[in-house]
């Protein structure tokens, strides 16, 4: 009993005296004059267990579609943008003034699941300056919230200027998912490799997409996935997305017809001239068939079965063409024919046929140049699978 009465007496003691500091004014409130390490650790363990606690069992409805994130993407910028900054902009003085300093969302947001980010946003948190948005909000505007926060990690800053920018033709799912990736993976945004139009970069160093076949975009992600096409590049970019998304995002860039391309490479016109040959006819005395039976006349492709090699980077092209020699080169169900024809080319014919398509501007073929006056057309000289 002595022990319950001193325990007692001494919470009273301490909230009588608690009291007279806080009644005191020592107290320093000032927000500039931040927490202490271990007042900020409670407040921010305290934190993300409520907020788990709170946000366990909230059902998360359908949030990848294009209109939500949009949405959400004005809401961010008038609501939020102040206190938090963006990818590229820096919180605003009202942001940097708060104690805590509210943090930058890219890095905040994988720590949570969508329903937490949810209540988050719903209800705010005491003792900071995170407001709640509930009793302000509909249902359906604070999940488009949540729905933007999702697409953030992992968005640069031009990624996320060309998203508030270009946002009047965003397309769709596919666009968005090219601009910003699935929902939380940012990082496997095409557009950072393969730029948002898919022209690829200038270089070569990813392969453009734009304008190729939407079937054979499908395919080539479903084999990256499944390793079935190796690229410890593309293999988890495929894997984080669902079927549907893949269908999406290869209808986008199957879709677009105005992606910029790069300056013709400098190249010797007998090697164009070989490549070309090769392309039109084939190499008949090594048994490699003419290219344009199945690749279409110059290369512009066929679908939904065969890519457009034409406008594609040489050296993309070429270490395609080098990987199936080595065996290394999977793909979709009708890849095994490309394994033997390219065995069968030279290295020099694999780079004149590479550079010969680097050179066609699909937009403009009307027949294939090369082809002389007379010759029979293609799929008469086909000397083996003829296409379709
Ligand atoms: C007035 C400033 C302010 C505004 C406006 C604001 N926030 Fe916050 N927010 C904060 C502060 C401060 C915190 C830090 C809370 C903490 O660390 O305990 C925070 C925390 C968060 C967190 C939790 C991050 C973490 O892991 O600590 C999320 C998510 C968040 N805000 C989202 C939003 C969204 C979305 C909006 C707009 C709809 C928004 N905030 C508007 C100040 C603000
Ligand atoms: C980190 C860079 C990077 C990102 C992000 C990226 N790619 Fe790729 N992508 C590559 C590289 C490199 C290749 C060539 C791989 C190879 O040699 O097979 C490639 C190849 C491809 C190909 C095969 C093209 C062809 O002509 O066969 C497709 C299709 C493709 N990517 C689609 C996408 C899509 C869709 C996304 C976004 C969901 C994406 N990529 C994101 C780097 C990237
Ligand atoms: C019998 C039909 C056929 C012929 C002939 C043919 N190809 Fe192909 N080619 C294909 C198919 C099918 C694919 C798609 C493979 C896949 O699923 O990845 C392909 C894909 C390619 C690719 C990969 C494109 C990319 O974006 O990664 C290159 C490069 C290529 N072919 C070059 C050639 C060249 C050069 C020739 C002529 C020497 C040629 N092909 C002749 C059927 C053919």
């Amino acid at each position: 009993m002595k022990i319950v009465a001193a325990l007692a007496a001494f919470v009273i003691v301490m909230i009588v005296l608690g009291a007279l500091f806080m009644y005191s004014g020592i107290y320093n409130i000032a927000a500039t004059s931040g927490h202490l390490p271990m007042t900020r650790w409670l407040l921010t363990v305290g934190m993300e267990r409520s907020v788990e606690q709170h946000a366990d069992g909230i059902q998360v409805p359908p949030l990848s579609a294009g209109s939500h994130v949009l949405r959400g993407l004005r809401h961010f910028e008038a609501f939020c943008l102040p206190c938090h900054g963006a990818p590229g902009i820096p919180r605003t003085q009202i942001g940097e003034g708060e104690t805590p300093v509210p943090p930058e969302l890219s890095d905040a947001v994988p720590k949570w699941n969508a329903a937490e980010l949810y209540w988050i946003v719903k209800h705010g948190i005491k003792y900071t300056g995170m407001p709640g948005f509930g009793p302000s909000h509909r249902e359906d505007e604070l999940w488009a919230i949540v729905a933007f926060l999702l697409r953030l990690p992992g968005l640069t800053a031009a990624e996320y200027e060309a998203m508030t920018k270009d946002v009047e033709v965003l397309t769709g799912e596919g666009e968005l998912i090219a601009l910003a990736g699935p929902p939380g993976e940012g990082l496997t945004a095409c557009a950072r490799c393969h730029g948002l139009k898919g022209a690829g970069k200038g270089v070569g160093a990813f392969p453009r997409l734009a304008g190729q076949g939407e079937t054979y975009l499908y395919e080539s992600l479903k084999s990256y996935a499944s390793g079935v096409r190796p690229s410890g590049i593309m293999r988890p970019v495929a894997e984080a997305l669902t079927d549907d998304q893949m269908r999406a995002v290869a209808a986008y860039y199957a879709g677009v017809d105005d992606a910029p391309y790069p300056p013709l490479p400098g190249a010797d016109p007998v090697s164009l001239q070989r490549g070309g040959a090769i392309s039109a006819v084939g190499l008949p005395e090594q048994g490699v068939q003419a290219c344009r039976d199945c690749h279409g006349p110059s290369g512009v492709g066929r679908p939904p079965a065969y890519p457009m090699l034409a406008g594609q980077y040489a050296n993309y092209t070429a270490l395609q063409l080098s990987l199936w020699k080595k065996g290394m080169r999977g793909g979709g169900p009708g890849s095994a024919v490309m394994a033997d024809i390219a065995a069968a080319l030279t290295d020099a014919q694999i780079e004149a046929v590479s550079l010969y398509f680097a050179t066609v501007r699909p937009s403009t073929v009307m027949h294939d140049p090369i082809v002389p006056p007379g010759t029979t057309e293609p799929e008469e000289t086909a000397a083996g699978t003829a296409p379709e």
